[in-house]
């Protein structure tokens, strides 16, 4: 059932082109309008919505970390993103304007499940994205938007992730649609970029030996860092994340901006470091804000591998290591990004001899709170 791959993570890094072109195969047309008849609400309803607010744990909420940027960028609505376990206990302000997106890959994580439920009780309208038909949170859901990644197996999530993200863009790009956001014209060249991306991904995963030889060289690390700006940001905290979860290497992402404000302090000799570096051809003073935070902390020793796009030369004089991902817009660099990341702790916590499915302490679905 692996496929020939010697872990199910593994295979389902592999599998993530498939991932997201099922995600979005069947939802727009040829002129590029979105139909997503399965949601469920009301057209009518969506267009007066006010808010939105993220609601899940872990991978998934990274997932919604990085269409807070889409979204709001497209559609212009407010978008909060919130730890499940975290909103439940606290008293938030929500109502019949605002919509609850839940992301849960298994549809059955307990704080996520009481979140959304506590959500409804206050007025507001409901909808899931999940991996999980019948689940238990798109059936108390007003509205479900299914990822088509498959089942995935392992406990880390990979091709989960991506296909959520996937499912964010689609309902951002319908947002927009409805409420007359973009033009037509607009929905219908993102969607044409999002349908090069399965391809783009194949593109690094037949890369993959330059990372794995990168992560064999680095068994022995003791400490691995993440930075990244904007959307870079959430696959930052994403890349670190995998190495917690099956490489038990302690790792810890930030947001780039925040080097000066604390974690610079942890960079001496050595410090590994990982940089998610924007589109040059995107807001220009994002690309150069993070080539000179990749500046800093090398000039105190780190160790800098960095994460650019095809043809971006400014960083080759700073880096210890690059992996150049294809051309895509800033808001679907995530999809590509995250790949090399997941591939590096695949293939690290193999190298240490560790079980990647089945990590210490951990379970597929956290059906507890
Ligand atoms: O099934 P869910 O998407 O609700 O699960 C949420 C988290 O438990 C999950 O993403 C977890 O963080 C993964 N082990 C990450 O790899």
């Amino acid at each position: 059932e692996k496929g020939g791959f010697p872990s199910f993570m593994e295979k389902e890094i592999f599998d993530q082109p498939a991932a997201v072109a099922d995600t979005l195969l069947g939802r727009s047309d040829a002129d590029g309008r979105l139909t997503l008849d399965e949601l469920r609400i009301d057209a009518e309803e969506l267009t007066k919505i006010s808010k939105i607010v993220v609601l899940a744990c872990g991978t998934s909420a990274y997932a919604g970390s990085v269409a807070k940027y889409a979204i709001e960028s497209w559609c212009r609505i407010p978008v909060e993103v919130e730890l499940s376990h975290e909103f439940r206990y606290r008293e938030p302000i929500v109502d019949e304007n605002t919509l609850i997106v839940s992301i849960s890959q298994s549809g059955e994580t307990m704080d996520t499940l009481m979140a959304v439920r506590y959500a409804k009780e206050q007025g507001a309208k409901t909808m899931s994205i999940c991996n999980t038909n019948g689940s238990t949170i798109p059936r108390e859901s007003d509205a479900v938007l299914y990822t088509h990644a498959g089942p995935e197996i392992a406990v880390a999530s990979t091709k989960a992730f991506l296909a959520q993200i996937t499912a964010t863009y689609l309902l951002g790009l319908y947002l927009a649609q409805l409420r007359g956001n973009l033009f037509q014209g607009q929905i219908k060249d993102i969607l044409a970029d999002l349908g090069k991306i399965p391809s783009k991904i194949q593109d690094i995963l037949d890369r993959s030996d330059e990372i794995k030889e990168l992560a064999r060289s680095m068994a022995d690390a003791s400490s691995v860092l993440f930075l990244g700006r904007h959307v870079g940001y959430p696959v930052a905290m994403e890349g670190a994340l995998k190495l917690k979860e099956i490489a038990y290497i302690h790792a810890e992402g930030f947001a780039a901006g925040e080097l000066k404000h604390g974690p610079i302090a942890l960079i001496d000799d050595g410090q590994p470091v990982f940089v998610v570096v924007p589109s040059p051809r995107g807001r220009d003073s994002l690309h150069s804000k993070v080539v000179s935070n990749i500046q800093e902390v090398r000039a105190r020793g780190a160790k800098t591998l960095v994460i650019a796009e095809d043809g971006d030369d400014s960083v080759k004089d700073f880096s210890e290591w690059v992996f150049y991902v294809p051309e895509t817009p800033t808001l679907l660099m995530p999809l590509l990004a995250t790949v090399p990341l997941q591939i590096f702790a695949c293939e690290l916590a193999s190298a240490k001899g560790f079980d990647v499915d089945q990590p210490r302490n951990l379970a597929k679905s956290v059906t507890v709170e």
